[in-house]
């Protein structure tokens, strides 16, 4: 297959063929603000499958539905309760996905055989119109082969997809991880992924908020979880990484050290001239907002490098800090030095 590369120099036209292939039944890549997601008719379960094969995605793992009006989630749950109304008045459209019991119309493949769906209005531009242009909801996890880092631009995607789907839409390089993802399918909305919206944001509107375990930490063996997702190894660079948690000179001996030629070090702008190893920043010291843009692309850098080993510097916790932390912890198989 072809893999059709749209961009703005295509305009209104290259969205009407966007949303023509999706009616088809086809796969398409999209920006959203997030991360790019590989698109599918979420209300056609055979469309569904096939982006099971192309990412190469465990069956048990379930996908997000996009909309693109707060309205259009009434027919996909069964329940769209005060909270979840209160939530997506908040904070959609943005970075924010709410897990709720599902209606009828959800395709089994859509939620791997849960009785719930993940439902997220996307900001961006580009999602909106192609959603609408379809009138139909779309289906869509990151736009990345299982297992890799998820892609901020349509050069990621297409690395990834390329002869596997119909088209890719560029839409520009997005603010950079995944949205933040809660369940309100429990007497206590919980939170199974850290992302754009903080925990703090979600509490205001809520009141008590828990963060599941999963979050921070590795699941023991046979443990159960709520999101399919926690259990896979993500965000995974073929480089062995490592979190080092210490001061900058703590950091710059330890990766000085003699071991392999191909150790690298993913570090903080400005710090990269005073490293004796390739190093590449990923954001200033003091902005989550820049390490969450960053952060994807320079695990793919590593690995375009070659690079086998990689210490990465301790990221800032506060706000969308979060998330970056538990990528970095699932892209370092939760292994973190303390200097
Ligand atoms: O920002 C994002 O959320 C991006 C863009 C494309 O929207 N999408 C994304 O999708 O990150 P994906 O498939 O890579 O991650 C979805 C996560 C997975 O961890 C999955 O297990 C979880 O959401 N999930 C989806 N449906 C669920 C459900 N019904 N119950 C529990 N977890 C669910
Ligand atoms: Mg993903």
């Amino acid at each position: 297959m072809i893999t059709k590369l749209i961009t703005e120099k295509d305009g209104e036209k290259g969205l009407d063929e966007a949303a023509r292939l999706l009616k088809d039944g086809e796969l398409v890549a999209i920006p959203t603000e997030t991360v790019y997601g590989l698109a599918a008719n979420a209300l056609d379960g055979n469309a569904v499958k096939n982006i099971f094969v192309a990412k190469g995605r465990p069956q048990d793992n379930p996908l997000i539905v996009h909309i693109a009006e707060i309205d259009e989630i009434l027919p996909l749950v069964k329940n769209f309760d005060e909270r979840a109304r209160a939530l997506a008045e908040a904070y959609w459209p943005g970075p924010l996905t709410m897990i709720l019991p599902k209606s009828d119309i959800i395709p089994t493949e859509v939620c791997a055989g849960l009785d719930t769906v993940a439902i997220r209005m996307p900001s961006h531009p580009i999602a909106h119109e192609i959603i609408k242009k379809c009138g139909f909801p779309l289906a869509a996890p990151s736009a990345n082969t299982s297992g890799k880092p998820s892609p901020t631009t349509a050069a990621h995607v297409m690395n990834d997809m390329d002869g596997k789907i119909a088209a890719v839409v560029d839409g520009g390089s997005s603010v950079g991880v995944e949205s933040t993802v809660v369940t309100l399918a429990c007497p206590v909305p919980r939170v199974l992924r850290p992302g754009g919206v903080t925990p703090d944001q979600l509490r205001a509107v809520l009141g008590e908020v828990e963060i599941d375990k999963a979050v921070f930490k590795a699941l023991e063996s046979g443990e159960k979880v709520l999101s399919p997702g926690m259990k896979y190894k993500h965000y995974s660079p073929n480089a062995h990484v490592i979190i080092v948690k210490g001061d900058f000179d703590k950091f710059a001996s330890l990766v000085a050290e003699p071991r392999s030629e191909r150790t690298c070090a993913v570090c903080f702008d400005g710090e990269e001239d005073k490293i004796s190893v390739p190093a590449y920043p990923y954001g200033h010291a003091d902005s989550p907002e820049e390490q969450a843009r960053e952060l994807f692309d320079v695990l793919r850098h590593v690995d375009d490098e070659k690079m086998e080993l990689a210490f990465v510097r301790f990221p800032s916790l506060d706000g969308v800090g979060m998330a970056v932390y538990n990528r970095l912890l699932r892209a370092a198989g939760f292994e973190v030095i303390e200097l």
